[in-house]
């Protein structure tokens, strides 16, 4: 039984619900109260996170969708409208880490499938979930970028260029709807032990071996989990941060710093 808690009455909508990061924001949003959306393209692991949500108490609904796909967005915004009520909460934290390869080697097409789930996926999410916070007056948009948005490094320079438009993208919105009750803020992790960093790893060398070598990055001696960043989305889902928008919370065990 879900008491009543810091996002009660909210509809939330995760995108990339089924795993890592997405699926611990179902879970806390849920146990904090709200219904919670899953979606994924991720069929029966989205699924599976529905039913442990919902066997602990809380509202939960999955839906496929692929946030790369404008109708499938409009659909499914709508059919989360239908069953659970306006969408108050969304969480656009769907995204590939794309290609290892150096900016010369990379091709348009891998540009463009990149950008088309990390860049123009939180774009359809928040076009057609916007029109149901603006008619309810209130609203918030909660984008993942990254620490790679902000910083640079060596590996994946498509990745970087996708999470600083997202980063930015926030802001702009940011003030676009401030005056609409709807506040937009982005959430930038450090690492963070979900399948996205472990398949990294996999392809490319030892996962345990990956794993000490993550760990040692951070000045808190260790990656981060999936929790530490949907603690944060708790906070900008909440009326606790009633007063925040356009701005961006680095979590990242303090490895930025530096
Ligand atoms: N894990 C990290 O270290 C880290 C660091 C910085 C930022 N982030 C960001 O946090 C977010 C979540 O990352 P994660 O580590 O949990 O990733 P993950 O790969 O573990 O999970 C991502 C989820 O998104 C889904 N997904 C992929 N393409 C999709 C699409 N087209 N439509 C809908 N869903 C799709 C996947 O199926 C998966 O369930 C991402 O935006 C990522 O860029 C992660």
């Amino acid at each position: 039984m879900v008491m009543k808690g810091r996002v009660s009455g909210k509809v939330a909508l995760v995108t990339g619900g089924a795993l890592g990061i997405g699926r611990a924001c179902a879970k806390r949003l849920a146990a904090e109260g709200a219904a919670v959306a899953v979606t994924d393209v991720l069929d029966a692991e989205g699924q599976a996170n529905v039913n442990e949500i919902c066997l602990t108490g809380g509202t939960a609904g999955y839906w496929h969708l692929d946030v790369s796909n404008e109708q499938e967005v409009q659909d499914v915004t709508r059919m989360v409208k239908t069953k659970f009520g306006p969408i108050s909460v969304l969480v656009n934290n769907a995204a590939v880490s794309g290609v290892t390869k150096p900016t010369h080697e990379i091709s348009a097409e891998e540009w463009e499938d990149l950008m088309n789930i990390n860049v123009k996926g939180v774009f359809f999410c928040t076009k057609h979930v916007l029109p149901q916070m603006i008619d309810a007056g209130t609203g918030s948009v909660i984008n993942l970028s990254s620490i790679y948005g902000i910083m640079g490094a060596s590996d994946i320079p498509l990745y970087h260029a996708s999470k600083g438009a997202v980063r930015s993208m926030s802001r702009a919105d940011a003030m676009i709807y401030a005056s609409k009750g709807i506040r937009v803020n982005s959430v930038q992790p450090g690492f963070i032990w979900t399948p996205f960093v472990q398949n990294y790893l996999k392809t490319h060398g030892n996962i345990e071996a990956g794993r000490k070598a993550f760990d040692a990055l951070n000045p808190l001696g260790n990656v981060g989990e999936p929790d530490d960043i949907a603690y944060g989305v708790i906070y900008f889902a909440s009326e606790e941060s009633k007063f925040v928008t356009g701005t961006e919370l680095i979590i990242d065990g303090g490895y930025s710093a530096r």
